[in-house]
Order: C-alpha cells, then sequence, then structure tokens
C-alpha cells in the first residue's frame, strides 16, 4: 500500500517515517524499470518544479530537471542573483508567490549557517511541497539514492556495515550534509554505521546523538572513531568523502590548513582492501581525484559510483510523483 505523501515537504529523511521512504524506494524502483521499457510515466503533467540554486550543481540539477521533464512536467532554474532574492524579498513572499504558479520549489543553498533556515522559512510559508536539494546540514536526495544503490546491490541491508570517512581535499570547504544524512538515515534500516574523522571535522553534536539514538531504536550500530581504517574494516560499502572543519572554523585558510594536516586520508586500493571480498566503493561526485580517491579505485571494479549518480534521477521522480 502507498503512504500518502502529496504536499510533504522533505527537509531531511528524519522527518519520513521509515515505512514512507520504503514507499518511494518502491516508487523509485518501478519508475526505474519503466524508463528501461520505455514507458511513459506522465504522472506530473503540466506541473511545475521550481529550481532554486544558490551553489553550483551538476547532478542535482539535470537529475531534477530530466526527471521532472520524464514525468510529464516542467522545471525551472532559477538562480537567486537573477531573482528580486538579490534585492531582498523575503523568503516568506517568495514562496507564497510560487505556491500560486507551480507545484513544488526545490532549493539548494548550502551557505554554512544560512541553508536551511532558508529552506525552513520558504517551507513555513509554501503550499506546495518544498524539497532539499542539499543545505548546510542536510542532503537527503543524495542519501536516498544512495540507499537504493545499496538496496540494489545487496537485496537485504540489515546488518551491511557502512563506513563513512572524510577524505582531504583542501581546495574549498565542502558542506557537512552528506554525512550528516548518511549518519541519520542508514542506520534507520538496520545498516551498521562507523564514522571516521579527524578530530577537527567533527560533525553537529546533535545530529551525532540523534544518529546513535536511530540506531538504537533501530537494532543498529553507530561508532565514531579518528582512525581513517576504521572505516574500511570489514566494511560492506564504503563512502570516503571530504567535508570542511566547518565546526572548528569556517575561515578557509586556516580550514585548508587543518585539512592538509590529514593528507594521508586517501581512499586507496590498499584501504580497499580491508573490507570484506564483495566491498562497494560509492562517493556522491564530485570527487577530487589523486586526493580523496586513487584513480585505481573509483574507475575500478568496487566503484558504483556512476550508478549511485544514476539513481539521484530515479529517487527524485519518485520523490516529486509522490509529493506534488
Ligand atoms: N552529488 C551532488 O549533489 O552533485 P552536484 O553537486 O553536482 O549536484
Amino acid at each position: 500500500m502507498r503512504t500518502d505523501l502529496k504536499g510533504k515537504h522533505l527537509i531531511t529523511t528524519q522527518d519520513w517515517s521509515v515505512q514512507e521512504l520504503e514507499s518511494l524506494f518502491e516508487l523509485a524502483a518501478e519508475l526505474k524499470q519503466a524508463r528501461k521499457d520505455g514507458d511513459a510515466t506522465r504522472v506530473l503533467d503540466l506541473k511545475t518544479l521550481y529550481m532554486i540554486f544558490f551553489d553550483a550543481s551538476t547532478r542535482t540539477r539535470n537529475s531534477f530537471e530530466t526527471g521532472i521533464t520524464q514525468l510529464g512536467g516542467h522545471g525551472i532554474y532559477l538562480s537567486p542573483d537573477k531573482m528580486q532574492i538579490s534585492h531582498g524579498e523575503q523568503a516568506g513572499d517568495t514562496a507564497k508567490v510560487l505556491s500560486r504558479y507551480g507545484e513544488g520549489i526545490a532549493i539548494r543553498h548550502c551557505a554554512y549557517g544560512e541553508g536551511n533556515a532558508y529552506l525552513n522559512a520558504i517551507a513555513e510559508h509554501a503550499s506546495v511541497p518544498v524539497l532539499n536539494m542539499q543545505c548546510d546540514i542536510y542532503h537527503p536526495c543524495q542519501i536516498l539514492a544512495d540507499y537504493l544503490t545499496i538496496k540494489e546491490k545487496f537485496g537485504e541491508t540489515r546488518g551491511l556495515k557502512l563506513g563513512v570517512a572524510w577524505t582531504c581535499a583542501p581546495d574549498y570547504l565542502r558542506p557537512i550534509s552528506v554525512p550528516q544524512s548518511l549518519i541519520l538515515m542508514m542506520p534507520r534500516f538496520g545498516i551498521d554505521v562507523t564514522l571516521a574523522y579527524p578530530p577537527e571535522c567533527k560533525l553537529m553534536p546533535q545530529i551525532e546523538a540523534k544518529a546513535k539514538a536511530n540506531a538504537e531504536a533501530a537494532g543498529s550500530k553507530f561508532e565514531i572513531s579518528h582512525t581513517f581504517e576504521d572505516a574500511f574494516e570489514d566494511a560492506d560499502v564504503v563512502i570516503p568523502k571530504s567535508w570542511g572543519p566547518l565546526l572548528t572554523t569556517t575561515d578557509f585558510e586556516e580550514g585548508a590548513s587543518i585539512m592538509r594536516q590529514y593528507d594521508t586520508w586517501v581512499c586507496d586500493a590498499e584501504r580497499m582492501a580491508l573490507g570484506k571480498d564483495h566491498i562497494i566503493y560509492m562517493h556522491p561526485l564530485p570527487a577530487d581525484r589523486g586526493r580523496e580517491v586513487t584513480d585505481e579505485v573509483i574507475d575500478g571494479p568496487q566503484s558504483v559510483v556512476f550508478d549511485e549518480a544514476e539513481n539521484r534521477l530515479h529517487v527524485q521522480k519518485a520523490l516529486m510523483a509522490l509529493t506534488m
């Protein structure tokens, strides 16, 4: 039975029950099969999604825009510098106006300390669903695609070990939204999570506490380590990716200097060999090749990064079809 999710926001998967998320994965698999079979899926005929991007994107923009086209609707790409947001229009006014025209508002706003607050302000005033395309705290669509990928590769997910490891890529301070969303959702599906990061790269304490509570409630494990290899040891799945030490400093030079101290935190074949024989390598992309991961690993047989990227399309189509 499919849950009624019409009008529901997705700011974080934490606001969705496991049953609601299961409905989404079920529909994502159906839509993926329909696309493979060449069947039409025009369930959002004449519906419009507004996509406001405060930050750059390759996967998120194109998978949302392509996705709504495949569902029979239309996606409009909006950049704040071309909107009256640039002249200070309040979030509530933007939300009310766009709600009068279309059926959904999707937002990417990753500025630390600002993005999630902006999304919530839009959601408070919108009468259509607000979909988080990544903020400073959460990246739910990425984690939905990650889970679908793991489920496709392993079938049963309960009891799998997922290693989420920080990697060193000091060219800019990436958001903490991916690791935070991973540790929140994966334990709810019975996946044991080991999170490894240098002490300066800690995540928000309330998110780590929630991840622990989620794991306890689901009978899974959530552990934190400051040793890179712990994420790989006996793992079924690893997601090694970089993020900035934003809870320590938001200053780029200081943050990059901290990160450079840990330049051995690179996913390579030696680290992958610590996992189970069937270990898979995942990364939300873009990956900083040579610093976060060796070409041998990301281009090798254990890597499923392009299946993962493709699944953004399928989970987001399900998300739009269910909520809009
Ligand atoms: N993984 C991800 O969100 O990719 P983009 O930044 O290209 O959208």
